[in-house]
C-alpha cells in the first residue's frame, strides 16, 4: 500500500527535508527520472501537466507513471501540476492521480478559496493530496517583473479556510530559466512556516542554486518543482547528437538523452535529501 502523499508531506515536514517533484513528457524523460530516483534510493513525486496529459493522453499518462514506479521498484505518487479548472482536476481524481494542484493562485483570493475548498472536498473522499497556489510565481511567458509575494496573514486565511494539504508559495521564484540568480525571500519563507502548519511548496526550482534550495527547505519547503531543466537536458542532447547524425534507429538516439535527464535529477535528489 502506498502512502498518502500527504502523510508523507507531513514526515518529510517533520524531517525538515523535501520531495523532489519532476515532470515527464514521454517515456524517455520518465525513464530517466525513475532511474535517478532507483539510483538514489529515493521516493520521487512524478508531475503531469495539462499540456502534457493532452500529449498522451490522461489514463495513458497516468498509467505510464505508476507502471513505471512498479518497474523500477520506486517509491512515488502521480500529481497533477497547476490543474487550471475544477474540471481537470476532478477527472483526474476519478482517474486515479495521488495528488492534485488546484491552481487558482491568479484568481482573486476569495475565488480561489472557494474552488479549492470545492476540490479538497472531493479529493478527501479519494484520500488524495492537494496543492494549490497563493501569490504570483510567474509562468513560462508571464513577466517575472510583476511581484506578488504570498503574505503569511493570507496564507494562514488560505489554508484554514480550505484544508489543503500543501501550500505553494511566492517567495521570489518563476518558471523556466531565470535571466540572472534568483533572490530568494527566506525571510518571508519562515513567517509563512510560522504561520501555518502545511507543507510548503517551492515552484520554479530549474535554476535555483543548490544553496538556496537547501536554504529554503530548512526553512518549510517540502516539496521542490523541477521541469525545465528536465526538457533541456533532454533536448539539448538530443540537438547535439543529431548533429551530422544519419542515424534512424531511435532506440539508438534516445539513450544518451534519458542519461542526461537522470544524471540531472541524480544532481536534484541530492539537494533535497
Ligand atoms: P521550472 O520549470 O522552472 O523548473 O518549474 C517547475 C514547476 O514549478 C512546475 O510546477
Amino acid at each position: 500500500m502506498r502512502t498518502p502523499l500527504q502523510h508523507k508531506l507531513k514526515e518529510v515536514q517533520q524531517q525538515k527535508r523535501a520531495l523532489l517533484a519532476t515532470n515527464y513528457y514521454n517515456f524517455e524523460t520518465l525513464k530517466g527520472v525513475l532511474t535517478a530516483a532507483k539510483s538514489a534510493n529515493s521516493p520521487i513525486i512524478l508531475q503531469l501537466t495539462e499540456s502534457s496529459i493532452k500529449y498522451m493522453g490522461l489514463e495513458n499518462a497516468l498509467e505510464m507513471g505508476r507502471t513505471g514506479l512498479d518497474y523500477f521498484g520506486v517509491e512515488g505518487w502521480i500529481h497533477l501540476d497547476h490543474g487550471g479548472s475544477t474540471a481537470l482536476v476532478k477527472q483526474c481524481i476519478k482517474a486515479g492521480f495521488d495528488s492534485v494542484m488546484f491552481d487558482g493562485s491568479e484568481l482573486p483570493l476569495e475565488e480561489n478559496i472557494r474552488l479549492t475548498r470545492e476540490v479538497v472536498q472531493m479529493a478527501q473522499s479519494f484520500n488524495i493530496n492537494v496543492e494549490a497556489e497563493l501569490g504570483y510565481v510567474a509562468k513560462l511567458g508571464q513577466s517575472t517583473e510583476k511581484t506578488e509575494y504570498t503574505t503569511p496573514e493570507d496564507a494562514a486565511l488560505f489554508v484554514n479556510e480550505t484544508g489543503v494539504n500543501a501550500l505553494a508559495v511566492a517567495i521570489g521564484t518563476a518558471h523556466g530559466f531565470y535571466k540572472k540568480e534568483p533572490k530568494l525571500d527566506f525571510e518571508r519563507l519562515q513567517e509563512i512556516a510560522a504561520a501555518t502548519d502545511v507543507p510548503l511548496v517551492l515552484h520554479g526550482g530549474s535554476g535555483v542554486p543548490a544553496e538556496s534550495v537547501k536554504k529554503a527547505v530548512k526553512a518549510g519547503i517540502c516539496k521542490v518543482n523541477v521541469a525545465t531543466e528536465i526538457k533541456n537536458i533532454f533536448m539539448k542532447t538530443l540537438q547535439q547528437l543529431l548533429k551530422d547524425n544519419s542515424e534512424i534507429d531511435l532506440r539508438k538516439v534516445f539513450p544518451p538523452a534519458t542519461e542526461a535527464v537522470k544524471q540531472l535529477v541524480e544532481s536534484k535528489l541530492e539537494i533535497v535529501i
